[in-house]
């Protein structure tokens, strides 16, 4: 098992750089050559289980952090393709009035998430167990990951994220340049 890098097409942005992206890009290879990685050594390692169980169970601990990585940064970059597009009638749009009354309301909410102190990720979720959103903040790549949801909109607030176009005191404009940027129509797809 070997995870491939994905490819992204991702069109030019407002108010997020091409240097901004191409530079995150490459950081996204990085979570995906250590999660292949880690894997390898665990298997090399797990061979001699007297000397390396330890190492290995640290490995295994950092694991989620690599994998998160790379998966989260997937959901990232494809809600750029495309193009900005508007949130489309349709299941998210339903389930988000629903839950909030109006898609601004939940806006809101989220901007809220997003400003946590600290890095890591705004997310919204799908639970389809109980057919609801929820939405939370992931310390670094995994910690706070909910089990067995699926993502459905991920928003990198780590500071390499806009470092280069924004300031860390107006990460908020990070923000709005990224909904601005949003491929609704994508996300959208994620809960049908
Ligand atoms: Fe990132």
């Amino acid at each position: 098992m070997h995870y491939t890098p994905q490819t992204f097409n991702i069109p030019e942005l407002d108010g997020i750089s091409r240097e901004t992206i191409d530079e995150h890009i490459g950081l996204y290879n990085g979570y995906v050559k250590h999660a292949n990685l880690i894997r390898e050594k665990i298997e090399d390692y797990s061979n001699d289980p007297d000397n390396n169980d330890y190492a290995v169970g640290e490995m295994q601990r950092r694991f989620g952090f690599e994998f998160g990585g790379m998966r989260n940064h997937e959901y990232y970059f494809t809600q750029f393709e495309g193009g900005a597009k508007v949130l489309p009638e349709g299941t998210l749009k339903t389930m988000l009035e629903r839950q909030w009354g109006k898609v601004d309301n939940w806006y809101q909410r989220f901007m809220k998430i997003a400003m946590t102190r600290g890095v890591g990720w705004a997310m919204l979720y799908i639970d389809r167990q109980t057919d609801q959103l929820v939405e939370t903040w992931v310390d670094e790549q995994h910690l706070g990951q909910l089990a067995d949801l699926d993502i459905v909109l991920a928003l990198d607030m780590w500071e390499h994220s806009y470092m280069r176009d924004y300031p860390a005191s107006k990460k908020k404009e990070y923000v709005d340049a990224f909904f601005r940027n949003l491929n609704w129509e994508v996300v959208s797809r994620r809960v049908s």
